[in-house]
């Protein structure tokens, strides 16, 4: 089920003359039997979008569809929606079983039917051996897991998930996104995953959008997005460590860090802001673009030198290398940019260049 935002807003009136625009124009297209991440930093309009999508709040502005469907006016319980929330508020005095087969209660299915299906589904969760228990009996991951099958028992025509792992430690968040991630595969339904962890949404969605304000930055497939950032907000949310940045400036076709010549660039002479990934250094012998290294950490394969940014003294970036240089704090580095692992953003506007 394709969904279809167009021109969504919405505006929140707190109190008298006071509005936030908690989401602004989304025009977007969910594609069908994907999981697709909405994805941004606290407040910018993520669990706003959700909720509309679900009919739970009304849009100030704009349509949803489902499909060729328009349904905006419809409310939650005809949509077709499984929602689950970040704490899984499931009922603590029924078992998993009653808990699962709750959504069923006021839809026309005998008895039977209706325990098999809850089977079927708390199977497909991987809780079909815990049906007996009470919540306060599981885990928090298999309680999650409960939350997604009572989502899911009615076969919903779309799935909504906001945050849905962020009350569980790391380990279990990363085994429960998995399971979520397969969970999708194999039911092949329309997911949206709400988060605001980048490194959750790559992993997990089959394509991202990110938002920043209520307003859409970019929308596409994790890595693509990773690799093409459309501005300097999307190349700073996504990845870690994060980006680094550095001003440079555009002089006769060429991009300058200071008096270190970079790279080509066949743009008019202006100032800009220029963005390396910590994997996108390579020690030289020679080069002008140097630097001297504050520390050096290495944790498992990797090895990061902190050094000592060229533009101030006083703040450092990231370079990850390979182990095998051997470099001390103190040592001056030289480097040269790996093309594909750099972008360069307007000053002014943070626009890709
Ligand atoms: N009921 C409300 N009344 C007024 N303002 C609201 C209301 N709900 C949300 N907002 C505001 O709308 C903006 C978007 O909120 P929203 O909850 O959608 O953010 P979010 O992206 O889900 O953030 P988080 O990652 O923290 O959950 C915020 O500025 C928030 O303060
Ligand atoms: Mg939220």
């Amino acid at each position: 089920m394709e969904i279809k935002l167009k021109n969504l807003t919405k505006v929140f009136q707190s109190k008298k003359e006071e509005e936030t625009v908690a989401v602004d124009n989304l025009d977007i297209v969910i594609p069908s039997g994907q999981l697709t991440g909405l994805l941004g930093p606290s407040g910018c309009g993520k669990s706003t979008t959700l909720y509309m999508i679900s009919g739970l709040l009304r849009p100030t502005q704009g349509e949803i569809y489902f499909g060729d469907e328009n349904v905006t006016p419809v409310p939650p319980e005809e949509r077709g929606i499984g929602l689950v929330f970040q704490n899984y508020a499931l009922y603590p005095h029924m078992t998993v079983r009653q808990n699962i087969m709750f959504p069923l209660e006021n839809v026309k299915m005998d008895k039977q039917e209706s325990l098999e299906k809850a089977q079927e589904i708390a199977d497909l969760v991987g809780i079909g051996h815990l049906m007996n228990r009470k919540p306060k009996q599981l885990s928090g991951g298999q309680q999650q897991r409960v939350a997604i099958a009572r989502a899911l028992v009615k076969s919903p025509r779309v799935l909504l998930l906001d945050e849905p792992l962020s009350n569980l430690d790391a380990r279990l968040r990363l085994q429960t996104r998995e399971e979520i991630k397969r969970i999708q595969r194999d039911t092949g339904i329309t997911t949206i995953f709400v988060t605001h962890d980048q490194e959750e949404a790559m992993s997990i969605s089959d394509e991202i959008v990110v938002l920043r304000e209520g307003v859409t930055q970019q929308v596409g497939r994790p890595q693509e997005v990773y690799n093409n950032p459309g501005n300097l907000f999307v190349a700073k949310f996504l990845g870690t460590p994060p980006i680094n940045i550095f001003d440079g400036e555009v002089k006769d076709g060429r991009l300058m860090i200071g008096d270190a010549d970079i790279a080509k660039k066949d743009i008019d002479d202006r100032e800009v802001t220029i963005g390396i990934r910590p994997e996108g250094f390579k020690m030289v012998e020679r080069s002008k673009f140097k630097a001297e290294v504050d520390l050096v950490e290495t944790i498992g394969r990797d090895t990061t030198l902190i050094i000592k940014h060229p533009n101030d003294e006083t703040q450092t970036f990231r370079a990850i290398v390979d182990a095998d240089y051997g470099v001390e704090p103190g040592d001056t580095v030289k480097f040269n940019v790996k093309p594909h692992k750099m972008h360069i953003f307007d000053k002014e506007t943070g626009e890709v260049l």
